[in-house]
């Protein structure tokens, strides 16, 4: 089905320089059929071997596909071009296919000592991972571990199915078929700048309420989700204002900042951005009430109970239920996760909701992966657990599905009217 689509004039693939790197793995075999599939689509492909992928299969095997050569020993030119570097910094991504335990702890801890490893570290594409090996290998906690690392930097793993491995028993291990990995490959790619234009919102990070001069009532918020949201964006081509409370990540360059610190600070920056906006992702999270009466001076301790009196906030989402861009809200819940998510979705009439149990393991405040759910109108979609980055990117995809189909439903509106 990949190759069908491959043939289209005008698809993601044409033209785009793919780094194609091959580790020592029986799968090796596959990647041919997947720089085949790549060429047929019309991108420039360039395969990095590791010599143990050599002994699998032959360089020629790839450069009769690609017409390209084969970089697969550091020093072949002795010195003349460096051929990992160029290729690193031109590609458009990197694909590690077969990727295996070994490859995958060398480029975990960035070891550079084959071509593959070299050309990784000097790459700063998206990069996609194939593992491929034996089950026991596969979940042995060092590769677990390595592939947790990869993907807290922003990795794309496509797991490994079940099947018949090399050693002759059947497990987890085998790679996946090349027409996934060309689908991941169409999806990563498509996303460059398909939000060219679009002015986005983002919140993120934790407000913060004051009780006096030196305190305050605040929540666990790291901000990363939120930061990882607006990174995503802007390298998508959007417009991002990023809206913070308090956070503990570094804010991204290339990115609008507005600092706030309470809820009402957030509410009145929010009423103001979404006027030109066409996307509102509010992954802040706000403090739900507020100190009635904030003292002047700092509370002294008498050896007395002390007793705050709290008022309700506004809920920022729900007063601009109206405003007709289109609105992301988060349900972070301890509990009943989807009962509470779905009514949150109504409530607040907003067009999606990303749900996560911030008591999951690898889930919630101050980790870099999230286990979320997308709800809408229409249904729930489960994710696995993902870096909060890729989190983003497919939060971004339903963002940008929503603003498609607004667009298209539009002259139809007007249609009926004016019919
Ligand atoms: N939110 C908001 N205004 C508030 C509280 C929350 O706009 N006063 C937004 C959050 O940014 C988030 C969504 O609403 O996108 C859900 O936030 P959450 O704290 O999970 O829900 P609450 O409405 O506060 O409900 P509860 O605390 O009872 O679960």
């Amino acid at each position: 089905m990949g190759a069908a689509n491959s043939h289209s004039p005008g698809s993601v693939l044409t033209g785009k320089r793919i780094v194609l790197g091959v580790s020592g793995s029986i799968a090796a075999f596959k990647a041919v059929a997947l720089a085949s599939e790549l060429v047929k689509a019309g991108a420039v492909v360039d395969v990095v071997m590791t010599p143990a992928a050599t002994r699998f299969v032959q360089p020629l095997s790839f450069e009769a596909i690609t017409h390209r050569p084969v970089v697969s020993d550091l020093f072949a030119d002795q010195g003349r071009s460096i051929a990992h570097v160029s290729l690193g910094v031109d590609a458009n991504v990197l694909v590690v296919a077969p990727a295996t335990a070994d490859c995958l702890a060398g480029l975990a801890l960035g070891f550079g000592h084959d071509a593959l490893l070299a050309t990784a570290l000097s790459s700063r594409a998206p990069l996609l991972l194939a593992p491929a090996m034996e089950t026991l290998m596969y979940e042995h906690p060092a590769t677990q571990q390595n592939l947790e690392t990869l993907r807290r930097r922003g990795a794309i793993v496509i797991e490994p199915a079940h099947g018949r491995l090399a050693s002759g028993r059947s497990g987890r291990g085998r790679m996946a078929e090349p027409v996934q990995i060309v689908e991941a490959l169409r999806t990563i790619l498509g996303r460059t700048r398909d939000l060219a234009d679009r002015r986005i919102v983002v919140t993120a990070g934790g407000t913060r309420e004051p009780i006096d001069p030196v305190r305050f009532i605040g929540n666990h918020s790291s901000g990363k989700m939120g930061v990882a949201i607006a990174e995503a964006a802007r390298d998508r081509g959007a417009r991002v204002l990023l809206i913070v409370g308090a956070v503990s990540v570094p804010l991204p360059p290339g990115v609008e900042v507005q600092q706030v610190t309470t809820t009402l600070d957030l509410k009145a920056a929010v009423e103001a951005a979404i006027r030109d906006a066409d996307v509102l992702v509010m992954a802040a999270a706000v403090a739900d009430f507020r100190v009635e009466q904030v003292a002047s001076d700092k509370i002294k301790r008498t050896g007395d109970e002390f007793t705050l009196h709290l008022i309700p906030n506004p809920d920022i989402l729900a007063s601009i239920a109206a405003a007709p861009l289109v609105k992301v809200g988060f349900a972070a819940e301890t509990h009943d996760l989807l009962t509470n998510a779905q009514q949150k979705l109504v409530k607040k009439n907003v067009d999606l909701i990303v749900a996560n149990d911030v008591t999951a393991p690898g889930s919630g405040f101050g980790t870099d992966t999230n286990q979320v759910s997308f709800i809408d109108r229409d249904g729930i979609e489960d994710l696995p657990l993902l870096s909060k980055r890729e989190v983003a990117d497919r939060l971004l995809d339903r963002v940008l599905q929503l603003l498609r189909q607004r667009s298209s439903e539009i002259p139809s509106l007007v249609g009926r009217e004016s019919g």
